[in-house]
């Protein structure tokens, strides 16, 4: 019996001493130690041993399983800290290696255009909202005052989700949705991504932004807009920008116009930049018909208003004098960096 017990304690030293992972050492104590262990098995078999032998035995049995775990504890503090010790060598930080550099972006200038147009108008007291990108055609069209199958449709051609949604072709449904919630008075902008289906030039692009603006009130005139806009130009362009309001046709204003600004690069004197007309194009813009009103739930007889919507690239190209939009969708930093 004493020889059984040296040797299974021996074998599990040696086991011990061999292994190189904590799981490893669970495993031998499981082996020795354990309820079906090799050391138990030896307790359960004391059946076997002479009465007067069975305290010695069992001293031997309780030294030897003292010895291992003994031994079981030892190892283990020593894999642990190796374990450890190996941790800290692998996280070790070089302090004197050269420091990775995060890239920094830069505002877009269409994004800096948009400030300025919003700082603008919300010193006058604008609110801004938002609509969605994702629009019904009724929104989009109908209750702009464009019929379905009308041929001004055709001239905002965009991509349809399917036959009632549609990509927004611009930013006036906004109008209709604000109109609708049915507080008065409005005072608003809507900025936003709009869509249509244009093929890609230095001018054009399927995707760019508009800003809506819309005002109604209760004596709202064409004197309003012509004030409103002018002192936008004035904010935008600089204090001697003057305005001049041509005649044009949108299906929501009545009377509608646009308005061109005096070319801020010549004075008005004619250059390359305003194609020697002294003017440049800036918005569109009219009184809201009063169909519109009626399709938005607007009393026509107590109030009225007036809108207008600016293409965001059209303004930011003219202000930081860039000659192809293209350029403004590359994101290229080194280009940004110049804004
Ligand atoms: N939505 C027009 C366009 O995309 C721009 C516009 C013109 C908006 C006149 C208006 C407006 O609100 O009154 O061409």
């Amino acid at each position: 019996m004493r020889e059984k017990l040296e040797k299974i304690k021996e074998e599990a030293l040696k086991q011990i001493e061999s292994s190189d992972a904590l799981d490893r050492l669970n495993e031998i104590r499981v082996a020795y130690l354990g309820k079906k262990g090799e050391l138990t098995s030896v307790l359960k078999s004391m059946k076997d041993v002479s009465p007067e032998d069975r305290p010695k035995v069992g001293q031997m049995v309780n030294d030897a399983r003292a010895i291992i775990e003994a031994k079981l504890e030892e190892t283990k503090n020593i894999l642990a800290r190796k374990i450890r010790e190996e941790q800290m060598k692998a996280e070790v930080i070089d302090v004197t290696l050269p420091a990775k550099k995060s890239n920094v972006g830069h505002s877009h200038p269409n994004a800096i255009a948009l400030e300025e147009v919003e700082r603008i108008f919300v010193g006058m007291g604008y609110e801004v909202v938002e609509g969605p990108e994702i629009e019904y055609d009724e929104y989009n069209f109908t209750k702009l005052n464009i019929p379905p199958n009308h041929p001004a449709k055709d001239e905002q051609d965009t991509f349809y989700i399917n036959k009632d949604i549609v990509l927004r072709t611009q930013t006036s449904p906004v109008q209709a949705r604000t109109m609708e919630k049915g507080k008065l008075p409005i005072r608003m902008i809507s900025p936003g991504r709009v869509f249509r289906s244009d093929e890609v030039d230095a001018t054009h692009s399927p995707s760019f932004h508009q800003v809506e603006g819309l005002v109604i009130d209760k004596n709202i005139t064409f004197a309003d807009l012509k004030g409103t806009l002018a002192e936008f130009a004035r904010e935008l362009f600089g204090e001697e920008t003057k305005v001049k309001f041509r005649p044009h046709h949108f299906p929501f204003t009545e009377p509608s116009a646009e308005m061109d600004v005096s070319c801020f690069k010549c004075g008005g004197k004619g250059c390359r930049f305003c194609k020697g007309t002294g003017w440049i194009e800036i918005l569109g813009c009219g009184m809201v018909h009063p169909h519109v009103f009626e399709m938005c739930g607007v009393d026509t007889e107590t109030y009225t208003g007036f809108a207008f919507g600016v293409g965001l690239e059209r303004i930011a190209l003219l202000k930081y004098e860039i000659d192809d939009m293209r350029l403004l969708y590359e994101n290229d930093v080194r280009f940004l960096r110049q804004f």
